[in-house]
This record gives structure tokens, C-alpha cells and sequence, in this order.
């Protein structure tokens, strides 16, 4: 600050001066005095003209002062504090975001290399597959044509949601060919991976896929000779009243299937689609469960338009549908198990699925039971009936969660139950021939004639071939017979 010095010579030889801060107003203080004061004679010696009169310190306002500085020190810290924060924040954000930015970048690139590697994997077993010879029996479209007679109704024994079921004979074996309807044919080379895994899949208790023409959706399985066990509880076609021996022996061999289905890995098959109609009988009365895994060829659009038929459209068939399913739309291996129950409750009782375990139920409770039991056999062992209704109604419990284990419960349960039977089998019956029923097959089959109907059927191991099946049969009935 500089400062301005105004002099004046008086007539007595006295100087006065007027010092001032160097501000405007001072400035003029300062004129005015020397142009005002002086001339009228006015003495002053020293006139020091400050910016304030503030600037005049006292006690209190040097305190004041202090204190305001302090504060306004400390105001600037604070703020200088808050902006190296401030600066310190953003920079670790911006580290943060590039350091997010990278390992997005880098799982990116994983992605990108693991799907690159799947598709690789899927493209090699899609070419090891297309080049590798088949699992299955490959059969052309030709092959099919003239074993159906060109899809000829005289050939045609059957139609259910999926396309029409033709009789015939291929590699001098009957058959049975399954054409799927052509909404149902899905992509050839899935419906081919498909049809490999099925044909992997084999049981004595699951109708035998042969071989299948991927081409045109043509299914070809093994020619059950004595139809579907609705066929056979109804009566359809002049048939005998299946003996209760054989129906707790069905029972059971349709469970050992189920149970070998809903141990499949790497995930449980479940079949969607149990019911007496999907039971099939050979020409010894060994039952096998038929259309396994078709709901896989599908796309499961159709699967589940199939399923949304069958409950709205065929009488009395959505009866076997797990009402759990129907309503969450959540199928499981449970939802099996409750078809399993109403069909069992059918085998007993030869009626219609439509509120049976409701009759079922209340005749257990009025003590009227043994009028359920079909009236087309005269000796049912009750008590042994009682137990078995049971059994298939606790299958068919409302809940999933009430319903009871297939391998700790059910099996075991049908097991004794088949025991039983077996032991009060007529020798006739054990090989298979119940009396009153005619098979409805015309073929004279030349292959072996001893067949799993003279084994023990508790295998539940995955076979192989057809061949080994027919070893193992070999072996088994020379144990048996005395
Ligand atoms: N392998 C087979 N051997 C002998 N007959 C068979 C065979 N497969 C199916 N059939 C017969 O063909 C008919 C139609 O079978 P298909 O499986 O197409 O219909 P479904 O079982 O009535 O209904 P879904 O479409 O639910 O299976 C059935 O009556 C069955 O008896
Ligand atoms: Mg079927």
C-alpha cells in the first residue's frame, strides 16, 4: 500500500502534512483538509487519513478480527480439504470404471471364446455324428414306404397325438412305424442326436426303439403283439379278462420302467405321457412302456400343444395329468407318479380314469371296496386289492409332495405285491399265455421263442443290445424252470 504525502508551507514556517492510505475516499478526505482546513488557518500538524475507521484497533475488534481470519483460515481449509476429497474420489471412480471397463472386456472375450470352443464341440459331434455310423437303424423313405405299402390304412393300427401308428415288418422283424405329423418333425439334425440318446436308452420294461428314418420323422419300434393294456382292460378286440396275477405283475414292470426312466443321467427322463394307452403288452403279456422320450423330438411347442389337446379335447385322457403341472405349468418325475397312480387304480378296476380315486376312495371308506375290483375276475385276493388301491391312491395325491417315492415306496410295495402273484400263478400263466386271450399279431415270429415273460423281472440295468436282452432271458429261464 503507498502512501500519498501533501505538504503545505504556512506563513509561520510551520509545515503541516496530511498522510493517507491510498484510497479514493481518503484521497479526497485528504484534499478537502489541505484545500478547506488549512487556508482558514486551521492548524494541523498531522493528518493521517486511514481507509476505516475500523482501522483504528481496539482490544475487541483485534479479537474480532483475529478470529474472523482464523475462521476464514479454516473456511479454506475445509474447502481445500473437500476439493483434494473431491479430486482423491474422482480419480479412484475413474480407476474404478476403467477397471470395470476391462473385466467387462475380458469376460466378453471369454464368452466369446467359450461360445466359439461350443460351437466348435457341437459342430465335430454334429460331423463325427453325420459321419460316424448311426446308433440306431437308419431306414430310408423308400424302405418306409414299401414296408407301410405307402402308408396304407389297412396297415394303420392306431393314431394318437403324435401321427399315425402303421403295422409292418422291416429286416424280417414286425414293427411298428410311428410317422410324426409334420409340425412335430423338428430340425433332422436334432431329431437325429435325439433318436441316438433314445436308442442308448434300453430296458425290458421300455417298448424297443429300432430305428428310425430321420428324413421324414419315421419312428420304428419293436411290434408289441398284444396291443395296449387299455386295449386289454377294456376288452377291445374279443380279449380275455387279464387274470389279477398278471395285472400286479403288469404293475410292477410298469414301475421298474418308470423308475429306470427317472434314473437317467445326467437328468431324469420324465414321461409326460403314462397312461394305459402308452403301456404296450408283448405276446407274453410282459408290459413295456411305449412313446418314451417322444416329448424330446418334439419341439416343445408341440409337446406341449399335444399336452393342451389331450386335456381339453380327448375325454377322460387329461385325467392323468398332474394337476400340480396343469395349474404351474412345472412338470417333474412327481408328475409321473400321479399318472402311474391312476392307471394302477385302472388296472384294478377296469374303469374309466374319471373320478376314480374318488370312487376308489369313498368305497374304501363305506367298506364297499371289493365292488371296484373288476368284475371280469372272480378271484381277487382283496385284502392283497385293498393294499394296491392304497398304494395308487397315495400315487395320486393332489400334492406333489404327498405323493410317495417311486424307489423307496412304490416299487418295493408293487414288488411284494408281484411276489405274491407269482406265487399263486398257474404254470400256464407263467409262460406267459392267460387264458381267453388270443394274440393279435399274424406274424410268426422267428426269433427266439423264450422271452422276458419267463424271466424275473427285476432288471433294471441298462442293456445294451437286443441280443444281450435275449442272453440274459436264456440264462434267467433255465434258473427258473424246475
Ligand atoms: N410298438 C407298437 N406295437 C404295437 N402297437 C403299437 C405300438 N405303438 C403303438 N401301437 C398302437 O398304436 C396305437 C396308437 O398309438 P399312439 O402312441 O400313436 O397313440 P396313443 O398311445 O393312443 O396316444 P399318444 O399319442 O398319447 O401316445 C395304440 O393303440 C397302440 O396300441
Ligand atoms: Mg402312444
Amino acid at each position: 500500500m503507498s502512501r500519498l504525502i501533501q505538504e503545505k508551507k504556512l506563513g509561520s514556517g510551520r509545515i503541516v502534512a496530511v498522510a493517507i492510505e491510498n484510497n479514493k475516499t481518503s484521497q479526497y478526505a485528504a484534499k478537502w483538509a489541505v484545500d478547506n482546513l488549512l487556508p482558514k488557518d486551521q492548524s494541523l500538524l498531522l493528518l493521517h487519513v486511514r481507509q476505516k475507521a475500523a482501522s483504528i484497533p481496539t482490544p475487541k475488534l483485534q479479537r474480532w478480527k483475529v478470529e474472523e481470519q482464523r475462521k476464514l483460515e479454516e473456511a479454506r481449509f475445509a474447502e481445500e480439504t473437500a476439493l483434494a476429497l473431491a479430486e482423491k474420489e474422482k480419480a479412484k471412480c475413474i480407476a474404478s470404471m476403467e477397471a470395470a471397463e476391462t473385466s467387462q472386456k475380458i469376460a466378453e472375450l471369454e464368452a466369446q471364446k467359450r461360445m466359439n470352443a461350443e460351437s466348435e464341440q457341437k459342430r465335430k459331434t454334429v460331423d463325427i455324428l453325420s459321419h460316424s455310423p448311426a446308433r440306431y437303424r437308419k431306414y430310408t423313405i423308400e424302405e418306409i414306404e414299401e414296408a407301410t405299402k405307402f402308408f396304407s390304412n389297412s396297415l394303420k393300427i392306431g393314431e394318437g397325438g403324435y401321427g399315425p401308428v402303421y403295422r409292418s415288418e422291416l429286416d424280417h422283424t414286425p414293427v411298428a412305424i410311428k410317422v410324426l405329423k409334420p409340425d412335430a418333425a423338428q430340425g433332422r439334425s436334432q431329431f437325429h442326436q435325439e433318436v441316438e440318446v433314445l436308442s442308448c436308452i434300453r430296458h425290458p420294461n421300455m417298448v424297443l426303439l429300432l430305428g428310425a428314418c430321420p428324413e421324414f420323422g419315421c419312428l420304428v419300434y419293436e411290434y408289441m403283439a398284444n396291443g395296449s393294456l387299455d386295449d386289454c382292460l377294456f376288452r377291445r378286440g374279443n380279449k380275455g379278462a387279464l387274470p389279477w396275477q398278471l395285472r400286479f405283475r403288469i404293475a410292477a414292470e410298469i414301475a421298474t420302467g418308470l423308475l429306470f426312466l427317472h434314473q437317467t443321467k445326467p437328468e431324469p427322463l420324465v414321461h409326460r405321457d403314462l397312461k394305459p394307452g402308452n403301456i404296450l403288452l408283448d405276446r407274453n403279456f410282459v408290459s413295456k412302456i411305449s412313446d418314451v422320450g417322444l416329448a424330446r423330438l418334439v419341439p416343445p411347442s408341440v409337446a406341449d400343444t399335444v399336452t393342451q389337446y389331450r386335456m381339453t379335447s380327448t375325454a377322460g385322457t387329461f385325467c392323468y395329468i398332474d394337476p400340480e403341472y396343469q395349474q404351474t405349468g412345472m412338470l417333474g418325475i412327481k408328475s409321473d407318479i400321479y399318472s402311474l397312480g391312476i392307471m394302477l387304480l385302472q388296472i384294478i378296476t377296469a374303469k374309466p380314469p374319471m373320478g376314480l380315486t374318488h370312487h376308489v376312495g369313498r368305497s374304501i371308506e363305506k367298506g364297499t371296496f371289493a365292488e371296484m375290483l373288476d368284475p371280469a375276475v372272480v378271484d381277487w385276493p382283496v385284502e392283497h386289492a385293498l393294499h394296491f388301491a392304497r398304494l395308487a391312491l397315495g400315487c395320486a395325491e393332489m400334492r406333489r409332495k404327498d405323493r410317495p417315492d417311486l424307489g423307496k415306496v412304490v416299487l418295493p410295495e408293487l414288488n411284494k405285491l408281484r411276489d405274491f402273484a407269482e406265487d399263486n400263478m398257474p404254470m400256464m400263466m407263467m409262460f406267459g399265455v392267460p387264458t381267453g386271450f388270443t394274440p393279435r399279431s399274424n406274424y410268426n415270429y422267428s426269433h427266439s421263442s423264450i422271452s422276458s415273460a419267463q424271466v424275473s423281472h427285476r432288471h433294471s440295468l441298462l442293456v445294451v443290445s437286443p441280443a444281450y436282452i435275449i442272453v440274459i432271458n436264456i440264462i434267467c429261464f433255465s434258473c427258473r424252470i424246475p
